[in-house]
């Protein structure tokens, strides 16, 4: 099979090369890639939010299947434009990726579908959200509705930070995504996240994980896009998988196809976790990044085998064959992140580290000039390892990033120690 891989982040690459073991593989292209994943796929360069190029690019390198990794491209209808051409695509119809899209539609369809989450209102007049969020009292937890890089969610602890991030939200801080204000609940517990890959009817979890947003040690700092996560997520007990399963995921999906939208690709569910029992924080329509690098090293080969299953209808018959294995990746990023920062600086010693399906180095953003790998964003390595237990497989990373030259960068060292 012809596959293309849209995206350019350490998640790609990790998509990158499990799907590069796997034997229905002939040719591989990732647009746009990254200075890592040319080593293993050949890159393109393409307006991967541009549906029309994209089927065109498809259709003119007779790609048989498409793989689409952000959630950009999904909001955009880039599946949508492929389905269409009848070429098979992994990742949900730009209506079913409002499940990340809008955090006012996933609110909704969960009070339909009776899933477990935080109390809730949705507002577009800074007057009224005012006066809801008096009644409520802090803490109270304020989010932008659509997409904000992230950004968009205030846990306030206090009543004026709450009133200040309506007003910065309905104020047109976060353009269109800040049209609406969704206000929540403050929940308690332990974050995790779970990942079950749908196919618009059948669901199929393929892994959880625990990442860590704080930029510095101790969950100290800003926050970031995630500095480093392992997988199993200890606090997600085959019990609370099960009403995860029964309770949120298969209601959710329910919900999606009544209304003709039915889920197809990887749901990705942000997890509350109290007294036993899991209660939704939200969804993505996409794999965690830096998540996925600890789950495709898990999977490995079979991953496509499940993706393609998913993308094709035939998730019912679909099994993973789970090794008893952790894994745990290292992210290396430029100092600064994620403030300000420089890109171009080099980074060295990666020609040392020996790559195997125990321990990879997956690349974030870099890029070659010549023979020299420069740094170009704010995450920038993943260092990603396996082993029996998350002991062995945080050793390895850690080993892999003490061996990395690059004075530029820095990293946190107690990725995974609340689960050690
Ligand atoms: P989100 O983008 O919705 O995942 O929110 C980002 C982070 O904000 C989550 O990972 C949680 O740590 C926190 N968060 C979001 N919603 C809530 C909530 N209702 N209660 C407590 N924390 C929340
Ligand atoms: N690591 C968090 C995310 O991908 O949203």
């Amino acid at each position: 099979m012809n596959i293309l891989i849209l995206g350019g982040g350490g998640r790609e690459h990790a998509l990158a090369w499990a799907v590069q073991q796997n034997p229905k593989c002939d040719r591989l292209i990732v647009a746009p890639g990254n200075a890592g994943i040319a080593e293993i796929a050949e890159c393109a360069d393409l307006d991967i939010l541009d549906p029309g190029q994209v089927a065109t690019f498809a259709e003119e390198n007779a790609v048989d299947f498409v793989l689409i990794g952000p959630e950009a491209p999904l909001a955009a209808g880039v599946a949508d434009r492929l389905r269409e051409l009848d070429i098979a695509v992994f990742g949900p119809s730009a209506a079913a990726a409002q499940l990340e899209a809008s955090k006012a539609f996933t609110k909704e369809v969960c009070e339909v579908a009776g899933v477990p989450q935080a109390g809730w209102a949705r507002f577009s007049d800074a007057a009224s959200a005012r006066s809801y969020v008096r009644i409520k009292g802090a803490p109270i937890v304020i989010k932008a509705d659509g997409l904000a890089a992230g950004k968009g969610v205030i846990v306030a602890m206090d009543l004026d930070t709450a009133l200040a991030a309506v007003d910065d939200i309905l104020g047109g801080a976060f353009g269109d995504a800040g049209a609406e204000v969704v206000i929540e609940e403050f929940m308690t517990g332990e974050e995790a996240s779970f990942f079950v890959l749908c196919d618009g009817l059948d669901a199929l979890p393929i892994g959880t994980a625990q990442d860590h947003k704080r930029a510095f040690d101790g969950d100290q700092g800003p926050n970031t896009g995630g500095m480093g996560a392992y997988s199993p997520a200890p606090v997600l007990s085959p019990a609370i998988q099960d009403q995860v399963m029964a309770e949120i995921i298969r209601p959710t999906l329910a919900e999606m196809a009544r209304r003709g939208t039915p889920y197809q690709g990887v749901l990705y569910a942000g997890l509350m976790i109290r007294d036993g029992r899991a209660r939704l924080i939200e969804y993505n329509a996409r794999f965690g990044d830096p998540e996925c690098q600890a789950l495709m090293l898990r999977l490995g080969a079979q991953a496509f085998d499940l993706i393609e299953a998913a993308a094709r209808g035939r998730l019912s018959g679909a099994r993973v064959n789970w090794a008893d294995d952790h894994a745990m990746t290292v992210v290396m990023a430029t100092r600064g992140y994620p403030g300000a920062y420089e890109k171009g600086s080099e980074i060295k010693g990666l020609e040392a580290i020996p790559a195997d399906s125990s321990q990879i180095v997956f690349h974030a953003g870099t890029r070659r000039d010549g023979a020299r790998l420069l740094a170009n964003g704010g995450r920038v390595l993943n260092l990603t390892a396996r082993g029996a237990t998350l002991a062995e497989a945080r050793e390895r990373a850690y080993a892999m990033a003490e061996a990395v030259d690059w004075p530029q960068g820095f990293y946190r060292r107690d990725i995974g120690a609340r689960a050690l």
